[in-house]
């Protein structure tokens, strides 16, 4: 299956108003987008589209292998994968990728079988498929004061990571349907969910955590050292 892979790298910093974009910073001496990019590739994904921040295009550039496509990324995730869905589009060759696996940079760690897994279900016919964990802890919902008014039945929920993998032509549709709405997607899923396509799961990996504040680096940075 020839597929593309896009890394959402175009966010901000790990901490509120840090100058260093997320995915630039260092994991074990890597850059967290080098470490998507490689994650990727060793799944099976040769063809790699990366959005980036605007002002640090030459950091990016200087850090990803010469082979690796960069676009400039939008102010919100969505915008920075419609960005380079379009770049995938134009620079593929004839015919094109059939497949598209989205990641995002923050998740550094992610085990090449995941990828392997998204890949094997796009080529098993899903046009849409997520790599999910199970929820572990009792969830409950609160009020504005932080007072639980209701359990959720854990059982049939589930905690979404990347990459997550599409048909092409679908998740370009579903981009194409919710251009210019209002709505707001934290992930591709939900964009092909809203176009009303069904959304497979396999099994993701606790190594694939996305990293979000200080102290998920902190463990990062121990994982790769043991
Ligand atoms: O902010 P959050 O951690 O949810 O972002 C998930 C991924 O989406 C990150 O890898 C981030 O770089 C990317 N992103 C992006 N463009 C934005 C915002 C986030 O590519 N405007």
């Amino acid at each position: 299956m020839h597929a593309v892979g896009i890394v959402a790298a175009a966010g901000s910093g790990l901490r509120p108003g840090a100058e260093l974009p997320k995915a630039l910073v260092l994991l074990g001496g890597r850059p967290l987008v080098c470490w998507a990019v490689e994650s990727l590739r060793a799944g099976g994904v040769a063809e790699v589209v990366v959005a980036v921040p605007a002002p640090q295009r030459p950091a990016f550039t200087a850090v990803l292998p010469d082979d690796v496509h960069v676009v400039v990324g939008g102010d919100t995730r969505t915008a920075s994968v419609r960005a380079a869905l379009a770049a995938a589009r134009e620079h593929a060759g004839d015919p094109g990728p059939t497949a598209v696996l989205v990641h995002d940079a923050a998740r550094p760690l992610t085990p090449p079988n995941v990828v392997a897994r998204v890949l094997a279900a796009l080529a098993a016919g899903a046009l849409a498929v997520v790599p999910v964990l199970p929820v572990v802890d009792t969830t409950v919902v609160v009020d504005d004061d932080g007072v639980v008014i209701a359990d959720v039945p854990r059982a049939s929920l589930r905690r979404v990571q990347t990459p997550q993998g599409f048909d092409r032509a679908t998740l370009v549709a579903a981009y194409g349907r919710v251009h210019g709405t209002a709505a707001e997607f934290t992930d591709d899923a939900s964009v092909v969910r809203a176009a009303g396509v069904p959304v497979h799961t396999v099994a993701g990996d606790e190594r694939a955590a996305k990293i979000t504040v200080a102290s998920d680096l902190l463990a990062a940075e121990r994982e790769v050292a043991s």
